[in-house]
């Protein structure tokens, strides 16, 4: 699928990737994006600024306090013009300045400058990449709501083996083409709530009950449904994922307090569950800590069943959502279930996914989606990461809302 003519700012920073930026752009130009290309010194002993100007047809950008340059145009409208900005390839060190704000050349201004959204494709040594600072650089550059793409598993340049390497343009490509689709914000004006996370059912003041859950895919949703301009609330159990930006977030832990909150943010246009609710609760929550007793028979945990929180939802009166949508984890017979649970809790559509241990869904970062109709009928999804799962589902959305364009 092409999009009109849309303008990429494309960063490109020193690495050994930089040379496939030049594929980025060839292949991008025939599919309407047009660049304008800036380059930090390191990108030039990579790739030369003649090459980036003539496949992007425009001359580059390559100092910060340039009379030539900032008289033809000046790097805060270079920064404002784009539709995205994409930094392709992201190294290390460029990523630590970006993570902190620095703005010591034009590269690093104009991502100070720009309130466009940013997609930047990481390249560099897995161990660079595997270091801590990277992943704090990386988990804050996420908190402030910049795109990741890649970087990817392979051999690296420097023989080593590992992840770090950056995305194929055909990857980034898709990513750009996803952003800016995100941009038409189909679901501008739309109120949609999402549960995501396990819950967690207290047995005593220091045990619970939970699972597996990492709260990835919902959170990806809340955000992509975001991104698409929906108001979102998101309620969830305990995680260990930031809060997604431009999303009202509000903590829970057990499943009763997750339906609580769930109705106080009522009423929305959709509603997507999910979270992977505990389906039981101790029935007597200890006040003290059990303790073991010597000699004696280890507790016998009676259960209690929770609200299904799904099903609450969909069976509301005049506050029901528009769209109800429902995902069911199975380990077997996985479209059976499905089509049951669908009708059992009388949702508008299951997201069914295998989660048994060798799927690496619950936890893992992709996830392969059985969308499971009323009528029966059933499209299956390719194996996609938790974000395009959720750039899909926001999709579907919209279109099920009708406020596709
Ligand atoms: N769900 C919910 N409240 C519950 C249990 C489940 O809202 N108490 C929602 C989940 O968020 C998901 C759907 O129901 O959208 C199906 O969850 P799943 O765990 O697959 O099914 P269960 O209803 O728990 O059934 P079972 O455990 O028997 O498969």
């Amino acid at each position: 699928m092409s999009v009109p003519e849309r303008r990429i700012l494309l960063i490109v920073t020193g690495g050994i990737a930089a040379y496939k930026c030049l594929e980025l752009i060839r292949r991008g130009r025939e599919r309407g994006l047009r660049f304008r290309c800036v380059t930090t010194r390191a990108a030039e002993r990579f790739v030369t600024p003649l090459a980036l100007a003539a496949l992007s047809g425009h001359p580059v950008h390559r100092e910060l306090f340039s009379l030539t340059e900032e008289a033809e145009m000046g790097h805060i409208r270079l920064a404002r013009e784009a539709d995205l900005v994409v930094v392709a390839p992201a190294s290390a060190d460029f990523l630590a300045k970006m993570a902190n704000g620095h703005a010591d050349d034009l590269a690093s201004t104009l991502l100070l400058a720009t309130d466009r959204p940013v997609l930047v494709a990481p390249a560099m040594n897995p161990r660079m990449w595997a270091h801590p600072a990277t992943r704090r650089n990386v988990a804050r550059l996420r908190a402030d709501g910049i795109h990741l793409v890649g970087p990817e598993p392979g051999d690296m340049a420097c023989g080593e083996e590992g992840v770090g390497r950056m995305a194929e343009p055909a990857t980034i490509l898709a990513a750009i083409e996803a952003l800016l689709e995100d941009g038409r914000r189909p679901l501008a004006g739309v109120r949609a709530l999402v549960t995501s996370g396990p819950t967690r059912e207290p047995l005593d003041p220091v045990r619970f009950l939970s699972n597996r859950s990492s709260g990835r895919q919902g959170h990806a949703i809340a955000e992509a449904l975001a991104r698409a301009g929906a108001e979102v609330v998101l309620v969830t159990g305990p995680v260990c994922l930031p809060d997604p930006p431009g999303v009202r977030t509000v903590h829970v832990e057990t499943a009763r307090e997750m339906l609580e909150a769930c109705l106080a943010a009522l009423p929305v246009e959709v509603a997507v569950c999910a979270a992977a609710v505990a389906d039981w609760r101790p029935a007597r929550i200890a006040k003290d800590k059990l303790k073991k007793r010597p000699g004696a028979p280890p507790p016998v945990l009676e259960l209690e069943e929770n609200p299904d929180i799904l099903a609450t939802l969909a069976a509301r009166g005049t506050d029901r959502p528009r769209l109800v949508i429902g995902f069911a984890a199975e380990t077997e017979r996985v479209v059976e279930h499905a089509r049951a649970k669908l009708t059992r809790k009388g949702c508008d559509l299951v997201l069914a996914n295998e989660v048994g241990p060798a799927s690496g869904v619950l936890g893992g970062p992709r996830n392969r989606i059985l969308v499971v109709a009323p009528d029966g009928t059933v499209e299956p999804w390719p194996e996609l990461d938790k974000r395009e799962v959720a750039r899909r589902v926001a999709e579907l959305v919209a279109a099920r809302l009708g406020t596709a364009a």
